[in-house]
């Protein structure tokens, strides 16, 4: 009887998926809303342009937190943490209507209390809310706050662009002088440094309520009569928001703004003069920056200063560079949300970014999760003894590991080997009763014999650990 081939994992997949169109739950949606159909059959995949952060990226992660969190500790910089959804009128009157996060990628739902909720797609708004609803205006200003989280837009995943990616972010509330727009570009460029990767400032000024409807008019006498040349979306940008066609991404627009009219030449007297601040702090930083007329940024929120931070040789090839962070200041924001008058500025950076180009550019960070001591045993009654020094070591803040199901020693050097341990530790039945342990020099060989009772401080002092 001839055998029936097994399907494939892909061709069962397939089938499965087939077996799904019919919904095995629905689940319950809001009134008003269809709920999606849930599949079941096929292994549930990640979902489009989010991805697990596995054990072997780890390190990359603690890398860089630590540096955020020591630049804070240096700058004064206090931790915020807001929750991942906020409700979407946020976001709309932050970001504004026109802004290409609001009209195309927010994770917006209705939730089952019928209110209109969205996963946040950035850090500012969500701050400039706390900072209002918690009455920070009445501490000594400025209050400086620090953030790190996942953001969500539904963007097209491309090479640097997720739909869910992490964002670090520094923010100044209750003070409007250029010094700290300065310090803030200081505090961008000093991370990047930190972590091994030379990059440079775009910067631009946005002006004010005062000067930018100049600047606005301009824009528009400049684009009206190539309107036909531009995108649907920018057809619409010119009318409600001209700022916005310098934003745009298509290519045809970003040939437009080669010739478009610059915003620095509209700038009034005191926007004038914060900027030249700006950068005259800047130099004496030593913060290497180019001015671009064209950078505006995604958000309404922004006035005067903005900028974004580049890797310094993708600006020296001429290619667009793709932003490893950027921010600006946001003056009005805060009011605008129903606040009291509070200037402020900031600034985000991605961390998958900052991680990409560390690989790009093969900066290792340290591996901290290698073991340092592992711990081999030899029967019962060793076993009892490695599981008191194991505690005694992880105690004494070294990194321990051991395999205490296998009985071969053999066995438990390989992994000892594969860990990349520092020294093992045997413990045989002769050590048991001689109340001594066996160090072995996982790089030279070597062996000795010390007493059980010192294990923990001569380990300490063969790591260089003594406090
Ligand atoms: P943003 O430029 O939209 O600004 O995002 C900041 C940084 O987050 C970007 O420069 C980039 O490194 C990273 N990023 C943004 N979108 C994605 C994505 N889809 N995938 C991977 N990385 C991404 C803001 O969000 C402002 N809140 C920054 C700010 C703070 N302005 C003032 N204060």
């Amino acid at each position: 009887m001839p055998i029936k081939a097994k399907k494939s994992g892909y061709a069962k997949a397939k089938a499965d998926k087939k077996k799904d169109a019919k919904p095995a739950f629905k689940s319950s949606a809001p009134v008003g809303q269809e709920a999606a159909p849930v599949r079941s059959g096929a292994t549930p995949q990640v979902l489009r342009g989010m991805k697990d952060i596995l054990p072997s990226e780890q390190k990359y992660w603690r890398f860089i937190y630590k540096k955020i969190e020591s630049l804070a500790r240096g700058y004064g910089y206090e931790r915020i943490d807001t929750p991942i959804m906020e409700e979407t009128g946020l976001f709309v009157r932050s970001a504004g209507k026109q802004s290409d996060v609001v009209e195309k990628e927010m994770f917006s739902f209705i939730d089952k209390g019928g209110e209109n909720v969205t996963l946040r797609p950035e850090g500012t708004a969500p701050v400039a809310r706390a900072y209002i609803n918690h009455g920070m205006f009445s501490l000594p200003q400025p209050v400086k706050l620090f953030y790190i989280g996942p953001m969500f837009r539904y963007e097209r995943p491309q090479h640097g662009r997720f739909r869910q990616h992490h964002q670090f972010g520094f923010e100044v509330f209750g003070d409007a002088n250029p010094v700290i727009d300065a310090e803030l570009i200081l505090l961008a460029f000093l991370f990047y440094k930190d972590i091994g990767i030379k990059t440079i400032v775009h910067l631009n000024s946005l002006g004010c309520p005062n000067c930018r409807p100049i600047f606005t008019n301009e824009l528009v006498a400049y684009y009206k009569p190539k309107r036909s040349q531009l995108c649907e979306d920018c057809k619409r940008r010119l009318a409600k928001n001209p700022l916005r066609l310098l934003d745009c991404k298509d290519p045809g627009c970003i040939a437009l703004k080669e010739a478009a009219p610059h915003m620095v030449d509209s700038l009034d007297e005191d926007c004038k003069q914060k900027l030249m601040r700006v950068l005259e702090f800047l130099d004496d930083l030593q913060v290497p920056y180019v001015l671009d007329p064209h950078l505006v940024r995604g958000f309404d929120y922004y006035t005067r200063t903005v900028f974004e931070i580049v890797y310094a040789e993708e600006t020296e090839s001429g290619q667009p560079p793709v932003a490893l962070g950027g921010g600006g200041r946001y003056d009005n924001l805060v009011e605008q949300l129903g606040g009291r008058p509070t200037p402020a500025c900031g600034f985000g950076i991605g961390i998958e970014r900052a991680i990409l180009q560390m690989k790009q550019l093969q900066v290792e960070p340290p591996d901290d999760s290698r073991t340092e001591v592992f711990l081999a045993q030899l029967g019962d009654a060793a076993r009892r003894k490695v599981f008191a020094l194991f505690d005694d070591l992880r105690n004494a803040n070294i990194r321990v590991s051991a395999n205490l199901s296998k009985n071969a020693l053999k066995g438990q050097l390989e992994a000892a080997n594969k860990l990349g341990a520092r020294y093992t530790i045997i413990i045989g039945q002769k050590e048991v009763l001689d109340g001594t342990i066996l160090i072995r020099d996982m790089e030279s060989g070597m062996q000795e014999i010390i007493d059980y009772n010192k294990a923990v401080a001569d380990l300490k002092k063969k790591l260089g650990k003594i406090d």
